[in-house]
């Protein structure tokens, strides 16, 4: 199970990549917008400074809807760095779009998708990833992880190579469900990832096993 960090913040990703379990990044506009990166050059830049960190897939959002435009702009995101990955919202010009990509050899995310026929539709256009929203589904009372089950399900039936990746994912238990419902990616914040460290038994035996050590050392 491949994990990525869902944020734009450049501490946060190193530190990520530090622990040395991080595959790649997804970004989106609000994610941007909460680091205060605006303006077309300074968001290309921050993609570029991101790619440099982690040398692993960068998801890049486009803010197109109409298919000419997602082509235009993904195309130039696609060209900043070889391990930008361009996201593409699940509507029906971002399906013809991920088409498009796909017969080009670029990479995509398609993103915003909350129901097994979306899935669907994106493997079909030959997404290289699909972004279900665990949490937001949660936020309204849908069983997220219920979507994760049926993803797997549909791709394994036919042999889709579309990665599913959990996105919206909010902490840790979100992480393990995703892993046990083979999911192949989740994104998160380093909240969730750092949260799989924790057990009070780990601390509190690690603490009995330096005291034991200090008595018989000292
Ligand atoms: O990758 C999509 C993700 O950023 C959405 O997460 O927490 O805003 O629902 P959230």
């Amino acid at each position: 199970m491949k994990f990525f960090i869902d944020t734009a913040n450049l501490e946060q990703i190193e530190e990520a990549h530090d622990l040395g379990v991080l595959d790649g990044v997804t970004t989106n506009p609000s994610l941007m917008a909460k680091e205060g990166i605006s303006g077309e050059q300074k968001i290309l830049d921050h993609y570029v400074k991101i790619c440099e960190i982690v040398k692993a897939p960068v998801s890049a959002e486009v803010i197109s809807t109409d298919f000419e435009s997602i082509v235009k702009e993904g195309e130039r995101l696609a060209a900043l760095n070889e391990h930008i990955v361009v996201k593409v919202p699940m509507i029906k010009e971002g399906v013809k779009a991920l088409k498009y990509f796909s017969d080009q050899g670029i990479k995509t995310n398609c993103t915003l998708v909350f129901s097994p026929g979306q899935a669907l539709l994106a493997a079909k256009a030959g997404a290289t990833y699909v972004s279900p929203f665990i949490g937001r589904l949660d936020d309204i009372s849908s069983d997220g992880m219920d979507l994760i089950h049926k993803i797997r399900l549909i791709y394994d039936n036919y042999g889709f190579q579309t990665e599913i990746l959990a996105a919206s994912v909010r902490h840790t238990m979100h992480i393990m469900d995703c892993a046990m419902a083979g999911a192949d990616v989740m994104t998160g914040p380093l909240s969730s990832i750092t949260g799989l460290l924790k057990h009070p038994l780990t601390d509190s035996g690690l603490e009995k096993f330096l005291a034991d050590y200090k008595k018989s050392n000292d």
